[in-house]
C-alpha cells in the first residue's frame, strides 16, 4: 500500500495532460468525473482513495461527491480486484434462461462466492443485476465485456483461457495484491468519520442498515412488510451473502489487510 501511495504522485503527474484534456471537453467541469474515474481505474485496476481526492481536486468538488458517485456504480472498484472481474447477470430473463446454474457453475469451478476474490488473484467474481443484454440471456460480462448465451462448455473455455492469460478481453491492471473481497461500505480516508444515519457503524442498531442490521436484514424484512414479492430463498441467500461480506471485511480490517 505505501509503495503504491509513493507511487501515485507519479502516476498523477504521467496521466495529467490525459485529466486535462478530458475536463476540457465539458462546460462544467464536474461532468468529467466519470472520465476521470474510468481512467484512473485502468491505471490502477481500481479506483484509489488517492485518485478520488486527484479527481475532487481537479473537479473542485468535495470527496464525498466523488465518494457518493463512485460508490453508486458497480463498474467501479474501490480495492483491487482480480485480474479478471466476472459478472453473471441474475436478472429475471437471465434467470428464466438457466442463470441458477451458470452462477452455480462459475462458484464452484472458482471456488469463491459472489463478491469474492481468488487467492491467486486472477478472478474477482460477482452477481449482478439486468445487464440490459436480455435478449442473449444468459449473459455475463469480464472486465466489463459482454459474454452471450453463456453454457457449461463456454464458461470451461472461458476460465481455461483465463487462467491462461489468452482470453481475449485483456487482464486489468494490478497494482496492488487484492485481498479476498473488493467491496466497501465507507472508505475512512474519504468520510473522515463521518457517516449516514444508519449507515454501517452508526449509533442506531434499530435501524435498517445500521449497527444491528450489519447485513441488511432488517432492511428486507422492511421490504416484505410492505407487501412486495421477494421469494423467501431469494431473501435467505440475499442475507447469506451479506452476512460472508461482513465477515470477510471485518476479518480484513483485523488483520489489517484492509486498505
Ligand atoms: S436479465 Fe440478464 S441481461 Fe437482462
Amino acid at each position: 500500500m505505501n509503495e503504491r501511495r509513493e507511487a501515485f504522485p507519479a502516476l498523477l503527474a504521467r496521466l495529467r495532460p490525459e485529466c486535462d484534456a478530458i475536463v476540457a471537453q465539458y462546460e462544467d467541469r464536474r461532468s468529467a468525473l466519470l472520465p476521470l474515474m474510468h481512467l484512473f481505474q485502468q491505471h490502477e485496476g481500481f479506483v484509489s482513495a488517492e485518485a478520488m481526492q486527484a479527481a475532487a481536486d481537479m473537479l473542485d468538488v468535495t470527496p464525498a461527491v466523488v465518494e457518493s458517485t463512485v460508490s453508486f456504480y458497480t463498474l467501479f472498484y474501490r480495492r483491487p480486484v482480480g485480474k479478471y472481474v466476472v459478472q453473471v447477470c441474475r436478472g429475471l430473463a437471465c434467470t428464466i434462461n438457466g442463470a441458477e446454474s451458470v452462477m452455480r457453475t462459475f462458484r464452484e469451478k472458482l471456488g469463491i462466492e459472489h463478491l469474492q476474490t481468488t487467492d491467486d488473484g486472477v478472478f474477482s467474481y460477482e452477481e449482478v443485476e439486468c445487464l440490459a443484454a436480455c435478449d442473449r440471456a444468459t449473459c455475463a460480462q469480464v472486465n466489463l465485456e459482454f459474454v452471450y448465451d453463456l453454457d457449461q462448455k463456454q464458461i470451461d473455455d472461458m476460465i481455461a483461457a483465463m487462467r491462461a492469460g489468452t482470453y481475449k478481453t485483456p487482464p486489468m491492471a494490478q497494482t496492488e495484491t487484492p485481498g479476498k473481497t473488493w467491496h466497501v461500505a465507507q472508505l475512512p480516508e474519504i468520510s473522515k468519520g463521518r457517516q449516514a444515519p444508519g449507515a454501517r457503524g452508526t449509533e442506531s442498531p434499530n435501524n435498517a442498515g445500521g449497527v444491528g442490521d450489519k447485513v441488511g436484514e432488517i432492511m428486507l424484512d422492511r421490504i416484505i412488510d410492505l407487501g412486495l414479492a421477494f421469494h423467501g430463498d431469494t431473501r435467505e441467500r440475499a442475507v447469506k451473502q451479506a452476512r460472508d461480506v461482513v465477515k470477510l471485511i471485518e476479518e480484513e480490517e483485523k488483520s489489517g489487510a484492509g486498505h
